[in-house]
């Protein structure tokens, strides 16, 4: 038998919401809705289509490994050099590559509990230490996360808004946070949902980056619509950012993703259009969850989690065989609630449609 480093052995899985393909062919449906995934509902942009109808004669060809063009467009578009930008084979990998650049085995990483589960797995895959921290009213409890920095402490995650609740810390805890974090720490904030979060007191961390230990992570995997592409980016400080590259795979971002994500930068009108829908959406199902008499967490990204009650295994089952593939919680240890996409707007009503039904039956 292989050898099997320690650590690994009892290592969690990371499950994603279930593939449209896979329910369709177990359960016999042709019509079948995925609000599992945080994707986006409305699809990419048509100029990014039309970017990758070009791109695809180009495949037998490696990409640009500095993502030249993508690295132009996004220092000007964020005010940042072309040197403060790193690419990922999506956001996660950025993650992933981060703790892999900075931290030594038996290191610590303090995350909170509940959060996007990919910081767990990465952490215990890398053999680091993971201290957790409760969230408060469903936030980041920022306070006791910075009280619980020790010795062995060299990474924080942030994930702002945070995956699963959709809720995020504002710019003054954010501030405070900074001033307490020592600069030997790294703070990552995985901003996923950025986009979608824009405005009141939601902050943007970029703003920060002078102060040498903050990474922000964003994507065209939600609002851009280009999930399937896999392609991320992360701004940082030119020495974190260098040593991350140097430690990446060549050609770790593909051609296709980089041809669509330069267009859809320039298609700020259909990133515009998929908020409005998105906040549409939202506001009807928070109408239709209160009708119903359900409790749920105002969210500032495109899902939003729902309390259901004891009923919600059963309820997440009973949809599935509807046809619509929402979020188990379990993973989360949030076993009363389901976690729901914001869908297109006959994609939502199904959901209620059939979230009613099974309700009442
Ligand atoms: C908080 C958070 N970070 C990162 C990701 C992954 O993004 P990407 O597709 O860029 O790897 C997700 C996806 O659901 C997420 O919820």
């Amino acid at each position: 038998m292989v050898k099997i480093r320690k650590e690994l052995r009892d290592l969690e899985v990371y499950v994603p919401g279930k593939p449209i393909e896979e329910l369709q062919r177990e359960m016999g449906l042709r019509k079948v809705v995925k609000l599992a995934s945080n994707e986006n509902a409305f699809g990419p942009s048509p100029k990014a289509l039309e970017a990758l109808k070009s791109a695809i004669y180009n495949v037998h060809r490696y990409p640009d490994d500095g993502c030249f063009s993508l690295r132009e467009k996004l220092s000007e578009r964020l005010n940042v050099k072309g040197e403060n930008l790193i690419f990922g084979n999506g956001s996660d990998e950025l993650i992933i590559l981060a703790m892999r650049a900075f931290l030594e085995r038996g290191e610590g990483v303090i995350l909170a509990e509940p959060t996007y589960l990919l910081y767990r797995i990465a952490a215990k895959a890398a053999g680091l230490k993971v201290e957790t921290v409760p969230l408060k009213d469903m936030r980041y409890d920022l306070e006791t996360m910075a009280s619980r920095i020790s010795e062995d402490t060299r990474l924080i995650l942030v994930s702002n808004p945070n995956n699963p609740t959709g809720t995020y810390v504002t710019r003054g805890e954010v501030e405070s946070f900074i001033e307490e974090v020592p600069n030997d720490v790294l703070l990552f904030f995985d901003e996923a949902y950025y986009e979608f979060a824009l405005g009141g007191e939601y902050p943007n961390t970029i703003e920060y980056l002078g102060r040498g230990n903050i990474i922000t992570s964003r994507t065209f995997a939600k609002i851009y619509g280009l999930a399937g592409l896999r392609i991320g980016y992360a701004v940082a400080d030119r020495e974190v950012a260098d040593v991350i590259n140097r430690i990446r795979e060549p050609f770790n971002v593909n051609l296709l993703g980089q041809a669509a994500a330069l267009a859809a930068l320039d298609d700020e009108e259909y990133a515009d259009f998929v908020r409005r829908e998105t906040d549409k959406g939202k506001k009807y199902l928070y109408e239709e969850f209160s009708r119903l008499g359900l409790a749920y967490v105002p969210s500032a990204t495109n899902f939003v989690l729902v309390r259901i009650g004891p009923r919600a295994g059963e309820v997440y089952q009973r949809l599935l065989r509807e046809g619509i593939i929402v979020r188990q919680m379990d993973a989360w240890k949030l076993n009363d609630y389901i976690r729901v996409t914001v869908g297109r707007e006959e994609e939502n009503r199904f959901f209620i449609e059939r979230l009613e039904t099974i309700l009442r039956g």
